[in-house]
């Protein structure tokens, strides 16, 4: 590893899913900008993300975006040692616009181009913003995304588990359909839940006491589904509160469980500590799981780090922060690194079935 200059500013670029996000950042970690243009109104009438729409999208915005990040950060394309921009894994029409407009900053001013892994974005944002040190254990909850990975170094990851079908962000916003509270059903079904009783439906924990570290919501979902069908058109406000309030407490048990299962793992290779829990991906930012997570850390002996909300979700200072990691170990890309739909952090983990990108 060499050591890189502390004030060099790097560019970093994202568009993968429905977020549009450009961010300079510097080589000690400080973040002068970090501007991001969420298209959820622009989905919001699908109920989900549209990848033509995303990609247009992105299209329009990210020349303005890379501009007000600039000038956020009172700098110009010339004063940028290197570009970073997510390559992969996600929509790739949108993964294609950050990228080639990375490759052309970097070819005009001739200098580095990294293609970031979006979910090394997510798994390496605690080193930038609470210095931490590897190994670590990783809980990426995101809408596309539901693993448990050890994180043993940049390039370096171990996935113990993933989701057979949905991911946990994808449960909460489809169970936000059904309960008609609107997209992005997160923040939703969070806000629901505090009005509402949790032990009133009697919902499954996917997977509970099941071997392995893998997850499954689309159970979930259904069975929410088939309580409203079951309680018909007289269903009254506070039913959807004790549903959503339900559904929350099963989710966030079947966590609680595959977690506990990945940091018995984690010890068995990992004896000497301090033991560190990292969370990423927007339900991150879900008070209750979080609360229960650091019970759950208290009694395993972990700490706890959780990133601020903004750089949970998908920004552009964490896709700079992996070009700082990367730039220390000389891991530049060249020009014709392709954009990857998909593009797992283990690829020697086995794919889990039924999980296709989500792997
Ligand atoms: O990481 P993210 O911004 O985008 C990617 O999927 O990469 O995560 C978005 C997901 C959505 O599914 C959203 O419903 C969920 O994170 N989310 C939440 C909360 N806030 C956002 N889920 C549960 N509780 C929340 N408070
Ligand atoms: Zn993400």
């Amino acid at each position: 590893m060499q050591d890189i200059p502390k004030n060099i500013r790097l560019l970093g670029l994202e568009s993968s899913c429905d977020e549009t996000a450009a961010a300079v950042v510097t080589g000690a970690g400080d973040i002068l900008s970090n501007v991001v243009l969420s298209q959820i109104e622009e989905h919001k009438p699908y109920g989900g993300v549209v990848p033509e729409i995303a990609a247009r999208s992105h299209i329009t915005h990210m020349d303005r975006l890379i501009r007000q990040a600039l000038d956020e950060a009172k700098c110009d394309f010339d004063d940028l040692s290197a570009v970073a921009a997510t390559s992969g894994p996600g929509l790739i029409g949108g993964v294609m616009v950050g990228m080639m407009t990375g490759k052309a900053i970097a070819a005009a001013r001739d200098i580095p181009f990294m293609g970031v892994n979006h979910l090394e974005g997510h798994a390496l944002t605690a080193r930038m913003t609470d210095q931490i040190e590897f190994p670590y254990l990783l809980l990426l909850v995101s809408g596309g995304h539901c693993q448990i990975l050890v994180v043993r170094g940049v390039g370096d990851y171990q996935r113990l588990g993933t989701t057979i079908d949905d991911a946990a962000g994808e449960a909460f916003d489809k169970t936000a359909k059904i309960l008609g509270l609107g997209y992005p059903g997160g923040p939703a079904v969070e806000a629901a839940a505090k009005a509402g009783d949790e032990t009133r439906f009697d919902l499954p924990r996917p997977l509970k006491g099941r071997a392995g570290c893998d997850f499954s919501f689309s159970g979930l979902k259904t069975a929410v589904r088939r309580e409203v069908e079951k309680i018909g058109d007289s269903i009254t406000q506070q039913d959807m509160y004790d549903l959503a309030a339900s559904f929350q407490r099963a989710l966030c048990d079947s966590i609680l469980d595959r977690l506990g299962r990945a940091m018995a793992l984690y010890l068995e290779q990992q004896s000497s500590g301090p033991h560190m829990l990292v969370v990423a991906g927007g339900v991150a930012a879900n008070g209750f799981l979080k609360s229960h997570l650091k019970q759950l850390c208290a009694r395993k002996n972990f700490n706890l780090i959780v990133p601020p909300p903004g750089l949970c979700t998908d920004n552009g200072a964490m896709i700079a922060w992996v070009g700082v990691e990367r730039l220390r170990l000389g891991l530049v890309d060249s020009l014709d690194i392709a954009a990857r739909a998909r593009w797992p952090l283990d690829p020697e983990a086995p794919p889990a079935i039924g999980a296709g990108v989500k792997a």
